[in-house]
């Protein structure tokens, strides 16, 4: 082979690689591999192409950007492409590519902005005279989807603009990425594992995932979140003359732009903000993947340009990835509260970013095939975005000679009930219901969480010693608690005025509501919405416990596997057993008033602001239970809204778009007139 030959072979092999993660990344949102590895492979073809531009391949990559769209939604060709950005990966690069900038600008004092790089996804928006009329994905840059419905549906994202100080521009294109905040990612993988579904990887995917539903229901219910930086098109011109400017003017219309943004005076603070926002990573709500540093001044920026599809005026300068190598000394199988089994894998205690990972979560038997992760293997572990640890590879060449492979138990190591996994599933499941030991902490737990029964101190305190003094069999038990005050205070520190407090709480939490009552149950894909629904649909437990599967898929939120859960629930014996003791025990609550019409139906209300006399969930269950639909957006359709204090965009979208208002004096007069509140 001629030297020409083997780096034109070489160029074949990279381009192929990136094209496939790509692939893997923008198209199908599952990466294959991580980011730091990806950029490696980029870097190695970028340098080839550097050394040898003769040989430089016609599909290389290198100028251009993300991958093809999907064909389900409509294409979008963007008047200004989406473009992307170099990277620097230290503080040698960054300088360097300060240096350029200074050749280019000879003696003019150059300002940097400093700002988040989120890692989510890049959307495009545009606002006709103040309203948003569309929302498109950054798709290869040149074209995206149209996604202005699912767009719609985030709920930081102003709709309609409005100003106090000045005019709205009769056409506004704002850049900025989509993204699931740490919290929110968090409670939605909680949710959908309680509910026996798919979890997702990272913030990145469970947004990308969001943001492609076709079915605009299923963005509204993701957390996501948009946060602008940078403005592609304003006419008339906004009249900001820098990008930190132009980014807080972008604020005055409702856009939240990063949580941490500098403008530094030279290069060294550049170095200096990246150094603190990597050390405040952690306390961040949103994940980020670096920084990005950007000449502050727009005219400047201009004379600068563009080389091939990157601008001379930006990068990206990315954290170093956290990982480390570590081995695996045993996986165990966690038994969640609904019974599912997930693989657990105890490592040799490692630091990974300052933090010592011991345990890290392998998801399920398919994430462990995927791995072919074995007992005594040699594995790098990272942290994705510095919240939760996993394991990145196994390193076979580290790999002792006696491991096994690692097989699905065939019963649970709690209770030894037979461990199920229907076909199509990737979850495996304990069969032992409430009988399992695990199943039971993690059901009492959840019968006295705030949301459910509501006894304070029982769940994270007391649980466990109460289960291993043989107190709790199953939750219906919490109501004889008081019958065994002398066992209560053998617990360690637990004393009188523990176990009254504890007694107390318990007591008091007898008076309820049906729709906590039936969250509380723990029933398999019942969240608190859904009970809300149940508990408005059915009115009484009679009714419920009587309810067959076509009446359960007509309410609102249960799907057809929740109805089925729900019809399985209530067909257990123990199950019954259970409910008809708690009752029996004085679980107890107001009857609703029965509406005997409903006068709100099929309207469609909001409720913003604070308050004072309720929290928001009560008013919106007192709404529904007159039939109306509580939506948390304010659109064309909106029937009315009721706002409360500090009652924000959407007040005023529902202002601008003549769609009734009542503060709070007026949303209780109408909820007397109609029998919700007594007086
Ligand atoms: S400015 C001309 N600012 O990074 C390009 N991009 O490779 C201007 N990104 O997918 C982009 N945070 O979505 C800019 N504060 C930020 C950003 C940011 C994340 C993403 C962007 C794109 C990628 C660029």
């Amino acid at each position: 082979m001629t030297q020409n030959s083997a780096v034109v072979a070489q160029m074949r092999q990279l381009i192929q690689l990136l094209a496939q993660h790509n692939h893997a990344y923008y198209v199908m949102d599952q990466p294959t591999i991580e980011d730091s590895e990806y950029d490696q492979l980029f870097h190695q073809l970028k340098a080839l192409e550097q050394q040898h531009s003769d040989l430089i391949q016609p599909d290389s990559p290198i100028n251009k950007v993300g991958g093809k769209p999907l064909s389900k939604f409509e294409n979008i060709t963007h008047a200004v492409p989406m473009l992307s950005l170099g990277n620097v990966f230290n503080q040698e690069d960054l300088f360097a590519f300060a240096r350029r900038i200074e050749e280019r600008l000879p003696n003019q004092k150059i300002e940097y902005d400093v700002e988040l790089k989120f890692d989510g996804l890049a959307i495009s928006l545009w606002y006709e005279n103040g309203v948003l009329v569309r929302g498109v994905t950054r798709g290869d840059g040149e074209t995206g989807e149209d996604i202005t419905q699912n767009v719609k549906t985030i709920r930081n994202l102003p709709k309609v603009l409005s100003s106090e100080k000045g005019a709205i521009p009769e056409l506004l294109e704002v850049r900025g990425e989509v993204l699931m905040p740490k919290s929110g990612f968090e409670k939605l993988n909680a949710e959908n594992e309680a509910k026996g579904e798919k979890t997702f990887a990272n913030p990145r995917n469970a947004a990308a995932g969001s943001l492609r539903q076709l079915d605009p229901n299923i963005a509204a219910s993701r957390p996501l979140a948009f946060y602008a930086y940078g403005i592609a098109q304003c006419v008339p011109h906004h009249g900001q003359t820098t990008m930190s400017a132009s980014l807080d003017w972008l604020t005055q219309f409702g856009f939240a732009v990063g949580e941490r943004h500098f403008v530094c005076e030279s290069i060294q603070d550049v170095q200096k903000a990246y150094e603190q926002i990597n050390e405040e990573r952690p306390d961040l709500t949103v994940e980020i993947d670096g920084m990005v540093i950007k000449v502050n001044d727009l005219n400047q920026q201009q004379k600068l340009g563009f080389l091939s599809r990157e601008p001379r005026w930006a990068t990206a300068y990315k954290f170093p990835a956290v990982a480390a190598l570590t081995t695996v000394e045993n996986i165990d199988w966690q038994v969640g509260r609904t019974g599912t089994l997930t693989p657990v894998a105890r490592l040799n205690p490692v630091a990974v970013g300052g933090v010592t990972v011991s345990n890290v979560t392998l998801h399920n038997i398919g994430e462990i095939h995927r791995l072919d992760v074995r007992v005594g293997d040699t594995v790098s572990v990272y942290r994705s975005g510095d919240v939760i640890p996993k394991v990145e590879k196994v390193w076979p060449e580290f790999r002792p000679v006696d491991t096994v492979e690692v097989h699905l138990p065939e019963s649970c190591p709690v209770c030894s009930s037979p461990v199920v996994m229907p076909e199509g599933e990737a979850l495996a499941r304990c069969s032992g219901g409430l009988y399992c030991a695990a199943q039971r902490i993690e059901a009492i737990r959840h019968f006295v969480s705030r949301k459910a029964m509501d006894i304070e101190g029982l769940g994270d305190r007391w649980a466990e010693s109460l289960l291993h003094l043989d107190l709790l069999k199953d939750v219906a038990d919490i109501y004889h608690l008081h019958e065994h005050r002398e066992k209560l205070l053998t617990i360690e520190k637990m004393g009188e005025k523990s176990v009254q407090n504890l007694i107390d709480s318990i007591e008091n939490s007898k008076k309820t509501s049906f729709a906590s009552f039936i969250f509380a149950l723990g029933i398999r894909g019942v969240g608190e919405t859904t009970a809300r629904m149940l508990a408005n649909t059915f009115q009484s437990l009679e009714a419920l416990r009587a309810a067959d599967l076509e009446a359960l898929k007509k309410t609102p939120d249960v799907g057809d596997i929740t109805a089925e859960w729900i019809i399985d629930f209530f067909q257990a014996p123990h199950n019954l057993e259970v409910v008809d003791r708690l009752i029996a025990a004085g679980i107890h609550w107001d009857a609703p008033v029965a509406p005997t019409r409903q006068p709100l139906n099929g309207e469609s209300w909001v409720v913003t602001g604070t308050l004072s006399s309720m929290g928001r969930d009560e008013a919106t269950q007192l709404l529904q239970t007159l039939g109306a639909r509580v939506s948390g957006s304010v659109s064309s359709k909106t029937k009315c809204v009721v706002a409360g204090e500090k009652a924000g965009s959407k007040l005023e979208k529902a202002e601008k778009l003549g769609i009734p208002v009542l503060n709070e004096e007026q949303f209780i007069a109408l909820m007397k007139e109609h029998g919700q509140i007594e007086g």
